[in-house]
């Protein structure tokens, strides 16, 4: 591959997880570049983090509807990420589903972390969820994104335990020390075998 391995972005809010792929970069241990950070709220906290840091970043508007992605916005979110043509999408807590539109214009090119241990507890609440099963463990996992949502090929998955006191924060803070240590490692894996 010539250059960098060139990444975008898309935040829906916080950024914690962008916040950990930006600074294994800083840092040296992730041989990547952030092309371009998109957000579907324009009141992000990630869009604050992205210009005191210098990553290119914008709000583009999703349209209507609340979950997804659809029609003109989604037309609009693929048009403006092909000007960039990244090596791969990263979902970095983006709270909409795509549709098949947007997924077969960047085929196996786009990765999501969800706060559960797949295939268990697809979609929301995910903590309140295992709380509730009385699950001994929980954790995360990045995957590549296809149709089903939540549904694609594990790259890799962590494991936290559940503690008898939890409550769905404690839980949540848990899982997500572990979201920003596979986020970035699941980058690195698809790196390594896209130059394969
Ligand atoms: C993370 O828990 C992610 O797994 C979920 O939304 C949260 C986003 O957090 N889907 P942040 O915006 O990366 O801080």
């Amino acid at each position: 591959m010539d250059g960098a391995f060139r990444i975008v972005a898309l935040v829906s809010g916080r950024g914690s997880n962008l916040q950990a792929i930006a600074t294994e970069i800083k840092e040296g241990r992730l041989n990547a570049e952030i092309a371009l950070v998109v957000s579907d709220n324009p009141e992000a906290k990630a869009l604050e983090f992205c210009k005191a840091n210098n990553i290119p970043a914008k709000y583009i508007y999703p349209g209507g509807f609340k979950t997804k992605l659809e029609g003109d916005a989604e037309a609009e979110y693929i048009r403006q990420i092909q000007e960039i043509n990244p090596d791969l999408i990263v979902l970095a807590g983006f709270m909409r589903v795509l549709k098949s539109g947007f997924i077969k214009a960047f085929e196996n090119k786009i990765i999501n972390i969800h706060p559960s241990l797949l295939p268990k507890y697809q979609g929301l609440h995910t903590h309140r969820r295992a709380l509730e099963a009385g699950d001994k463990e929980a954790g995360a996992t990045v995957h590549f994104v296809n149709e089903i949502v939540d549904g694609g090929k594990p790259i890799i998955q962590a494991k936290v335990p559940v503690l008898p006191d939890d409550n769905e924060e404690t839980l949540a803070a848990r899982v997500l020390k572990e979201e920003h240590r596979i986020l970035p490692e699941a980058i690195r894996i698809v790196i390594s075998k896209s130059a394969e």
